[in-house]
């Protein structure tokens, strides 16, 4: 698998949006956008593509910028096993 097919670790943390219930959002899995959590096109260069999302609910939420996330596109708690080093670097 080359680095082309691997997310980049955008951020080390999450990122806190507001969500409007019933909008759409296109979630940046690439990592390699520079709008995180969300998506500017340059997984072009990928094998990757975004991950469309309709909000369910008017609230804040915190988005996933480390790409390791389970529950995407919601944070879920992995970014605290990564090392500060790999950030910016295709896991
Ligand atoms: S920022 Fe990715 S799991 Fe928390």
């Amino acid at each position: 698998m080359s680095d082309n097919d691997k997310a980049i670790v955008a951020d080390g943390s999450p990122a806190k949006v507001s969500l409007q219930a019933g909008e759409q959002y296109s979630f940046c899995t690439c990592g390699r956008s520079a709008a995180q959590p969300f998506c500017d096109g340059s997984h072009k260069t990928t094998s990757l593509k975004p991950l469309r999302f309709t909000a369910e609910k008017t609230e804040d939420a915190w988005l996933c910028c480390c790409k390791q996330t389970g529950k995407a596109p919601f944070c879920d708690g992995s970014h605290k096993e990564l090392y500060a080093d790999q950030i910016g670097k295709a896991l």
